[in-house]
């Protein structure tokens, strides 16, 4: 029986959730593009400062309207890190892209972007950098690669919420960006996600893309006198009961930020001298970055270690995951040639990665306890 139970996520209430949602049942508009949902919007695009932020019902979706928007075709190749969860590369192969999967830097688990101009061939449509752990990718050398190649660049930034490369926030670098509002993320509203617009001419056409590809949004506005079907779409807004969560959850982005960097110094600073003496990798984070603080995990020397410590630690009540599978070797990442040993770093990683508990109710005493036993795993 285990003394302690720590769980990896637990969704919490930070302020006036419940509040909003009743607010938002009695203005009497529970569909999608309501009042939280406006508010969410103009949150967003005051806050990271891009031009156009639009709520969706979750990263994957806000990443389908990026390929819809980006008029990605059949036979269009898409370079994605090759560690990332399956809708950065799903989102463009339901448009008929080919994924080109690139390695990743084996300090920051990003994109490798030394390696990304001998990746890029005259199908080239997109390269879409993740900012893994909300660290930011080597954005200065991406972006020239991609304008030198005439290339979009569109930044999933499920993670990277508030995180800045150089000063300027993830998601405002690339065309577009997408967010994550999944129940795991910094800021929740169960599932959800945004599509962060940085060119403006690509905001009409998105509008459609998310109401069904109907002029809806221009209508509401009174541009049109009545909508009707203008362009391919599909149903993309959240219920503003959603949003009402959401703006909570976003109001209280200070408090929730400063948890979670205290979080995860104390996980820093708890794990560092036994991370030296015992060969395992911390998270890196340069020093032009500024991090989003969304996950702690710990590299261990080989997969053997790493299955043992993720049953070490939950035999002992601390629920702790591994992460993505390198995208190459999955049976879809096979179907496009993927072989073992074309993305080594990723390979290695995979093996190697455990996430520790990291959520907006993490005590201090519960960190305590799971630095404790990690420091006591017998190696
Ligand atoms: C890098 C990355 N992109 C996209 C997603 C998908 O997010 P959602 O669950 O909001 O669709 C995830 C999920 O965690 C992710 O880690």
């Amino acid at each position: 029986m285990p003394e302690i139970n720590v769980d990896f996520n637990r969704p919490i209430v930070v302020g006036n959730e419940f509040e909003y949602i009743k607010q938002a049942v009695e203005n009497g508009h529970i569909s999608g593009d309501g009042p939280f949902t406006k508010k969410c919007h103009a949150f967003l695009e005051k806050e990271l400062g891009v031009p156009k932020a639009l709520l969706t019902t979750s990263c994957t979706h806000a990443l389908e309207m990026s390929a819809m928007l980006l008029d990605i075709q059949p036979g269009d190749e898409v370079i994605i890190p090759d560690f990332t969860f399956v809708s950065t590369v799903n989102a463009f192969v339901l448009r008929g892209a080919i994924p080109v999967f690139l390695d990743i830097r084996p300090d920051t688990l990003n994109l490798d972007e030394s390696k990304l101009e001998a990746a890029i061939t005259p199908r080239t449509k997109a390269i879409v950098p993740v900012h893994y752990a909300g660290v930011g990718c080597e954005m200065d050398s991406i972006m020239d690669i991609a304008i030198s190649h005439n290339t979009a660049v569109v930044e999933d930034n499920a993670h990277g919420l508030f995180g800045k490369y150089k000063g300027k926030y993830l998601g405002t670098f690339g065309f577009m960006a997408s967010q994550s509002f999944h129940e795991t993320k910094n800021f929740t509203s169960g599932e959800g996600g945004a599509l962060l617009i940085n060119d403006p001419v690509l905001v009409e056409r998105a509008e459609i893309i998310r109401e069904k590809g109907t002029n809806r949004s221009r209508f509401f506005r009174g541009q049109v006198d009545k909508y009707t079907w203008v362009d391919i779409g599909s149903s993309y807004l959240p219920s503003d009961i959603l949003a009402a969560f959401l703006f909570a959850q976003l109001e209280q982005r200070e408090k929730i930020q400063l948890h979670r960097k205290q979080a995860w110094e104390m996980y820093d600073a708890g794990l560092k001298d036994w991370a030296n003496t015992h060969d395992v990798q911390l998270p890196y984070v340069s020093d032009h970055c500024e991090q989003s603080y969304h996950m702690f995990y710990v590299l261990l020397p080989t997969l053997e270690l790493r299955q043992k410590m993720i049953a070490y630690l939950r035999e002992r009540g601390v629920y702790s995951v591994f992460h993505y599978l390198p995208l190459h070797l999955s049976d879809m990442g096979q179907s496009f040639g993927g072989k073992i040993g074309d993305c080594p770093v990723t390979e290695r990683v995979s093996d190697q990665l455990i996430r520790l508990p990291f959520h907006n109710a993490l005590t201090s005493g519960e960190q305590e306890q799971v630095i404790e036993l990690i420091r006591e795993f017998p190696f």
